[in-house]
C-alpha cells in the first residue's frame, strides 16, 4: 500500500521523506489555508519535493461548474507533471474527471461518502478515489466498510481507479485500509508518526543501551 501525507505543510512533508516512506501528498482548501503560503509555490515546492520519490501531490479545484474545474484542473496540472486535480464528486465534477481522463489528466475524485458514488468515478475515469472514512465514522457509521466495498468493485471489474483511504484519523485506520486492500492511504503527520510507537520497542532500546554501556570501552568500536 503506498502511503499519501494529508497535509499541505512542507516542514512535516520533509520530515516524513527523509522516513523513506512517503510516496505522496494530499491536500484540499481547508488543508492550504492551514499552510498560509502562495498556493501555486507551496504546490510546487511539494511537487519538486516528492518528485524525487516519484510521488504525487493532488490539488483541489474549487469550482462548482464542470467547466470551471476542467480549466483549473488543467492549470494546476500544467505546473508539474506529477500534480493530480482533485476534483469533488459532484454531477459536475464527474463530467470533468470524465472530459480530462480524455486528455490524459489524472484525478482524484474527493468526498466520496459511498458505494455507488465510488462506482460512477472509476466509470468516469478518475485515477484515484477518495473514501472519507472517519468522517463516515463521524456519523456513526463504518467507514471502512465503504473501503472494503471499493476495493471489491474495482477488483470484480477491473477498474483502474487506485483507492486512496482518506479521512484516516489514528493508526489502526491505517491497518485496516492496508487489510482492507486498499491502494493508498493518506493520514496525517500525527497519525504516521504515531504509527511508529510502541512502548516495547522504547523500553527494548533502553535495555539495549544499558547492557552495552555496561561492555568496557575498549571493547567497543563506538
Ligand atoms: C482527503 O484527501 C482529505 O484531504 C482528507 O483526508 C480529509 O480528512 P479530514 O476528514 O480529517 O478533514
Amino acid at each position: 500500500m503506498k502511503i499519501f501525507l494529508d497535509t499541505a505543510i512542507l516542514d512535516e512533508i520533509k520530515a516524513a521523506d527523509a522516513w523513506g516512506v512517503l510516496d505522496g501528498v494530499t491536500t484540499n482548501p481547508s488543508l492550504a489555508a492551514q499552510a498560509g503560503r502562495n498556493f501555486k509555490e507551496n504546490i510546487l515546492a511539494i511537487s519538486a519535493l516528492i518528485g524525487e520519490r516519484a510521488g504525487t501531490v493532488s490539488a483541489e479545484t474549487v469550482s462548482l461548474e464542470t467547466d470551471g474545474m476542467i480549466e483549473e484542473a488543467r492549470l494546476v496540472t500544467s505546473w508539474a507533471d506529477n500534480i493530480v486535480a482533485k476534483i469533488p464528486l459532484t454531477p459536475n465534477g464527474l463530467a470533468a474527471v470524465s472530459q480530462l481522463a480524455k486528455e490524459g489528466i489524472r484525478t482524484n475524485v474527493t468526498l466520496v461518502f459511498s458505494a455507488n458514488q465510488g462506482l460512477l468515478a472509476m466509470k468516469a475515469g478518475a485515477t484515484y478515489i477518495s473514501p472519507f472514512v472517519g468522517r463516515i465514522d463521524d456519523t456513526g457509521h463504518d467507514g471502512m466498510q465503504l473501503v472494503r466495498d471499493l476495493v471489491e468493485i474495482k477488483n470484480y471489474y477491473g477498474y483502474e481507479s487506485e483507492i486512496l483511504a482518506a479521512s484516516l484519523r489514528h493508526p489502526l485506520h491505517v491497518t485496516d485500509a492496508a487489510l482492507a486492500g486498499a491502494d493508498i492511504a493518506t493520514l496525517p503527520f500525527g497519525v504516521m508518526k504515531k504509527m511508529f510507537g510502541h512502548p516495547l520497542t522504547d523500553s527494548g532500546l533502553q535495555r539495549f543501551l544499558d547492557d552495552w554501556a555496561t561492555i568496557d570501552g575498549s571493547m567497543r568500536p563506538f
